[in-house]
């Protein structure tokens, strides 16, 4: 079955005038035009759609069904074209963002104010740790992604746009905690919780520490850095994690920041979509922001 967009639109304003003349009127076009479309629809469907009884027209029963059918989708072809044109506009459209759980402590800020600046913009944050955001991206799931180092396996168009200095924290009456230069040799007897497996932060810090030839000894694994601080508090041991996620606590002295030779251990933050994929205006416009947003941090005094 051969039928065309035009054709279903001639149809379904035929069928709904009941008149070829008014439907050629609505879609300025000859009677003869419209008698055509309708012609070259039922020979390529191989049923007639409209019968003539006096000088009215009806729809067929075979009319009746293709009816329906047109006219849904016309109604998905309207739906698709309205999206495309918000999609043009900068301020509307939609804007799926994935982030890495430690870039939560400053994202929601970040679209907060992309938000304000954009209120027609709808967004939906995604929030998981790295392992489960690199199988998101995978399956092309957001538009954006606010992340640790992308890999060079996944094909990523990524741009780096803030610093995330990883830190040892300890809870405040540890006995480490007023000393200075701490060597990773004063560590041998420390406990560690760590981050669940999948972590970026957990990976990182493993990282480093075998680089250093540094045996860590694990206390206790929990699931987010929420549960980790919360051990710290609670003295299950040292933690190493995003300096980002503890500026409160630090501040509140509830947590402390232990002076360690060669830490923090410096990464950064990375902006990533896939290859390939053609970013809207919005997330465009969303992915300026969040390194225009990440240059003004990293000026001095700021
Ligand atoms: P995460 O952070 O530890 O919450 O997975 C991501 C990263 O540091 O890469």
């Amino acid at each position: 079955m051969h039928i065309t967009i035009r054709q279903l639109q001639v149809f379904e304003a035929v069928a709904r005038h009941l008149s070829f003349t008014r439907a050629a009127e609505e879609l300025h076009l000859t009677q003869p035009a419209v008698s055509m479309q309708i012609k070259q629809m039922e020979s390529s469907i191989g049923l007639p759609m409209f019968e003539q009884i006096g000088k009215k027209i009806y729809l067929t029963q075979a009319g009746d069904a293709m009816l329906v059918h047109a006219r849904t989708i016309m109604r998905h072809l309207e739906a698709a074209s309205e999206e495309m044109n918000d999609l043009r506009g900068e301020d509307s459209g939609r804007l799926r963002v994935a982030i890495a759980s430690t870039v939560n402590y400053f994202a929601t800020q970040l679209l907060a104010d992309f938000a304000k600046e954009n209120p027609a913009v709808e967004i939906s944050l995604d929030v998981t740790n790295r392992e489960s955001l690199l199988s998101r991206l995978e399956a092309n799931l957001p538009d954006l992604a606010l992340m640790g180092k992308p890999p060079a396996d996944l094909d990523l168009v990524s741009e780096s746009f803030m610093d995330n200095p990883l830190i040892v924290i300890a809870s405040p009456d540890h006995p480490l905690a007023n000393a200075r230069r701490i060597t990773l040799a004063d560590l041998a007897e420390a406990h560690f919780v760590v981050r669940e497996p999948g972590s970026g932060t957990r990976v990182a810090m493993e990282r480093f520490f075998s680089e250093q030839g540094f045996p860590y000894q694990k206390s206790m694994e929990l699931m987010g850095n929420e549960a980790v601080k919360q051990g710290v508090e609670a003295g299950l041991g040292l933690a190493v994690v995003s300096a980002h996620t503890v500026e409160k606590e630090l501040t509140l002295q509830r947590l402390v920041q232990l002076d360690v030779d060669g830490m923090p251990i410096m990464r950064r933050w990375y902006v990533a979509y896939r290859k390939g994929k053609r970013l809207s205006p919005t997330a465009e416009a969303f992915r300026r922001f969040v390194i225009e947003a990440g240059a003004r941090r990293s000026e001095p005094g700021s």
